[in-house]
């Protein structure tokens, strides 16, 4: 017959609990636990326990890692595939976000859940802490049962070598008559139930929807404070960003006392076209293409066609009407002063009128040196 020998022992310090563990360990023991009211390094090692959480927070990552990609490429390339601004179907830089945040969530419930599982909830047998009677409570202790001990008078000697050797002050219940660990309790889950059963009653008490649904005013909604029903207030008259004086009207506005200046309020440097002619065609030459005379591809396509920059009109406006334009929009053309700084468009004035002059020059305003060229070129 199978029998059941079991063996409890009380320490008052943890070393000797971890000694008598690894003693235990050593002579083939491998059904015991240990207990202490504070957290012991190096118990579980010595009682032969493996702590699988890491090998179960990897499975975890990988898991919540494949089966992100895996919904991600199910979605995108097979179940409903989109043209995206161009994107393959199957763009993997634009998976990695979504997988690398399941990753670390799959990986985060496998720890938090794992931990609990693994933090021995489920405290065994009740009978062993009740034989070992109030005492158990107070220091470090080790819980033997030997549940396949060979015979008791192999329990015996293992008391006599660890335990009666370390002058270990109390020793109970040698044996299956006085408690047969496996047999004598229920497994205690009530505990588990009490954990869980707290940390839903936390989560709840954190659900309350104030701070949601304070009383603030968001920017653009509508209030019924404020006289003009806007929770969003006008800037004060006469505000002026920090920085944003500017007082020098003529490089501002391309005005100086409500008329266009004429001549340019920055240096002309071959670096300024350089700049001017490289705006221009990134943010012009659509309409107005490239040499300005405004058969640009939006006007191909139907866009109203701009007047060429060669007629008398424009090549005669002051250099401060170019700037004026892209700031404030002509006509239908609409305003660039959002995505041209002063800076820039005084850069493509400045190639405007570059522009202008190379279709207009009269040959003989040149140098002699490029009339010679023009005539080699021609
Ligand atoms: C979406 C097309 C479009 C773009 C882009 C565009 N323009 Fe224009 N532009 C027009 C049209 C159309 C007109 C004619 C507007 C009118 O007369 O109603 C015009 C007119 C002008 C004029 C002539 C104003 C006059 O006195 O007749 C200038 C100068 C000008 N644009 C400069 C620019 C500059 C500089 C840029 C780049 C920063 C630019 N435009 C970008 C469409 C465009």
């Amino acid at each position: 017959m199978n029998k059941t020998y079991g063996l409890l022992a009380e320490f008052s310090t943890h070393e000797e609990l971890i000694h008598a563990a690894e003693e235990a360990y050593t002579a083939g023991f491998r059904k015991m636990d240990g207990y202490a009211p504070f957290a012991v390094e190096g118990l579980a090692e010595a009682l032969g326990k493996k702590n699988r959480l890491p090998l179960l927070v990897l499975i975890g990552g990988i898991v919540g890692g494949v089966g992100a990609y895996f919904m991600e490429w199910y979605a995108n390339a097979i179940s409903y595939p989109i043209n995206i601004g161009g994107r393959p179907i199957h763009s993997w830089p634009a998976f990695i976000p979504i997988t690398f945040e399941l990753i670390v969530l799959c990986a985060g419930l496998t720890a938090f859940f794992g931990s609990l599982g693994n933090a021995r909830l489920f405290a065994g047998p009740r009978s062993a802490f009740d034989q070992g009677g109030a005492g158990m409570r107070k220091c470090a202790h080790v819980v033997i049962w030997g549940a396949h001990a060979p015979s008791r008078a192999a329990l015996g000697a293992l008391a006599k070598r660890i335990f009666v050797a370390r002058s270990c002050p109390k020793l109970f219940g040698e044996g299956a008559e006085k408690g047969t660990p496996g047999a004598c309790a229920p497994r205690n889950y009530g505990r588990t139930l009490y954990v869980f059963v707290s940390i839903f009653c936390v989560m709840v008490l954190g659900c309350r929807p104030d701070m949601a649904n304070q009383p603030k005013a968001k920017p653009l909604s509508e209030s019924d404070f404020f006289s003009n029903q806007a929770n969003a207030r006008p800037i004060p008259p006469h505000t002026v960003e920090r920085g944003g004086a500017r007082e020098n009207t003529a490089f501002y506005t391309g005005l100086t006392n409500g008329t266009y200046i004429t001549q340019l309020p920055v240096k002309l440097t071959p670096e300024l076209l350089a700049r001017g002619r490289e705006r221009f065609d990134v943010m012009c030459a659509e309409c107005h293409d490239r040499t300005g005379s405004g058969n640009g591809m939006v006007v191909q396509r139907g866009f109203p066609q701009p007047p060429s920059y060669h007629v008398p009109r424009l090549r005669n406006a002051p250099i401060g009407h170019f700037f004026d334009v892209i700031t404030n929009g002509y006509g239908v053309m609409y305003s660039f002063a959002t995505r041209v700084d002063p800076e820039d468009r005084w850069a493509i004035a400045a190639y405007i009128r570059a522009l202008q002059l190379s279709h207009n020059m009269k040959a003989s305003e040149l140098t002699p040196a490029e009339q010679q060229k023009l005539g080699n070129e021609q």
